[in-house]
């Protein structure tokens, strides 16, 4: 969607995987979807260093609204027991801290958890709601849409949205609710959309959704571009489940792909060393380039998996760098959990700038590991559901 926002994948907190949709603050007073969870965490994304890396969006998903509209205006409201204070106030507790506010809605007749109206007939007004709380970010999701026409009400609410004059980036839902997708309309009219399942705390679901984007990568890939992205769902470092390896790579899976940056995850407890991964400097370079152009996988053989994205810098000739993952998933070798040796020629990935490339090791503070030339062999050794990420930096030709 070109209307200047997004232009490089949005990057912020949402709360979905990991706190789900409870709402009874008298048992759980710490994960219950309330003012005191969402204060809490823009606390925790400038004191944690977070916001200074880039995590700027902090989104309510479902589960905050009031279970019906207001009777006399129609406009919907805050659950006032959970958000008390009301969301004008949040949204400038948020706004404060210098973060962006994001608020979720439906573009049908429920929302998902069924908890909240949703927006079918109340475009325009909910709308101007949002505009009113100063709502930086719609996610919009298509739940209770029977004979509801996503491929005009996305569009329409999106209108709506623009209509109040209010910058909004628009995060749609409309591709993964349908079975044959326009891209080329979803593209138009949204700056990011979801494509592939639910995500959850673990390997497996972090694998399938890279297979579902590989599947599809031609016609992902390029639809992609700054002001629309492709969204493989929220990042899921710092929960329960992932390894060390794991959480590496989902964070280079995702930065390769030009991927929203959204954690869901709670900061008070994310470790120090997971931390440091998600405030990767090196990392969130790759995933913000300025080129918008996401990777795609150039090999797949056996476990392995190598995934290319054309990055900055160019060089005197106009070749590119190139931040390349090399992954070890998936259960096809006859040692899938063991860490696999991989060698490659480098030209054989299409790096054939003359003089070579230096390659850097993005997770070890860019190390250089060294020059290598086109026929020159990369050998590299991944440990299982893990990779290494490296950027490849063309040398000048004289
Ligand atoms: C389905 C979406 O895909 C999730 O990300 C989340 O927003 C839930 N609905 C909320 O009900």
């Amino acid at each position: 969607l070109d209307n200047g926002l997004a232009r490089t994948p949005p990057m912020g907190w949402m709360p979905f995987e990991r706190f789900r949709c409870v709402t009874d603050c008298v048992k759980f007073p710490r994960d219950c979807i309330s003012e005191r969870l969402f204060m809490r965490t823009a606390d925790l994304l400038v004191s944690e260093g977070y916001a200074a890396a880039g995590y700027k969006y902090l989104i309510i998903d479902d589960c905050w609204m009031e279970k019906e509209r207001n009777a006399i205006t129609a406009e919907l409201m805050a659950d006032r027991e959970r958000f008390p204070s009301g969301m004008n106030h949040l949204s400038a507790y948020i706004h404060n801290k210098s973060l962006k506010f994001g608020l979720y809605h439906d573009i049908g007749k429920r929302t998902c958890m069924h908890l909240g109206p949703g927006a079918h007939g109340h475009y325009s007004i909910d709308a101007k709601t949002f505009a009113n709380w100063s709502v930086d970010y719609v996610k919009l999701d298509g739940c209770y849409v029977n004979g509801i026409d996503l491929n005009t009400a996305y569009p329409a609410f999106g209108q709506a949205l623009n209509k109040t004059g209010r910058p909004m980036v628009y995060s749609c839902s409309w591709p993964y609710y349908q079975n044959h997708p326009n891209f080329e309309l979803i593209k138009k009219h949204c700056n990011l959309w979801r494509f592939a399942d639910d995500i959850r705390d673990s390997t497996e679901s972090i694998a399938k959704i890279i297979f579902n984007y590989f599947k599809r990568q031609d016609n992902l890939t390029k639809h992609a571009a700054p002001g629309s992205w492709n969204d493989p769902d929220m990042l899921v470092l710092g929960n329960y489940h992932l390894s060390y390896d794991a959480s590496r790579l989902q964070l280079a899976m995702w930065a390769v792909l030009a991927a929203p940056l959204i954690m869901s995850n709670d900061l008070q407890s994310v470790r120090p060393e997971i931390r440091a991964l998600l405030q990767n400097r090196d990392i969130i370079e790759v995933d913000q380039d300025p080129l918008g152009i996401p990777g795609h996988c150039v090999l797949m053989s056996g476990n392995i998996q190598v995934w290319l994205r054309p990055v900055m810098p160019t060089n005197n000739i106009g070749a590119r760098s190139f931040a390349v993952v090399f992954a070890n998933i998936g259960d096809y070798h006859e040692c899938p959990l063991c860490p696999q040796t991989f060698r490659i020629i480098l030209q054989n990935l299409g790096l054939k700038n003359q003089m070579g490339y230096t390659a850097y090791d993005l997770f070890d503070r860019k190390r250089k590991v060294g020059l290598f030339k086109p026929k020159d062999q990369f050998t590299i050794r991944i440990n299982p559901s893990g990779v290494e990420f490296y950027k490849f930096k063309p040398e000048d030709i004289y």
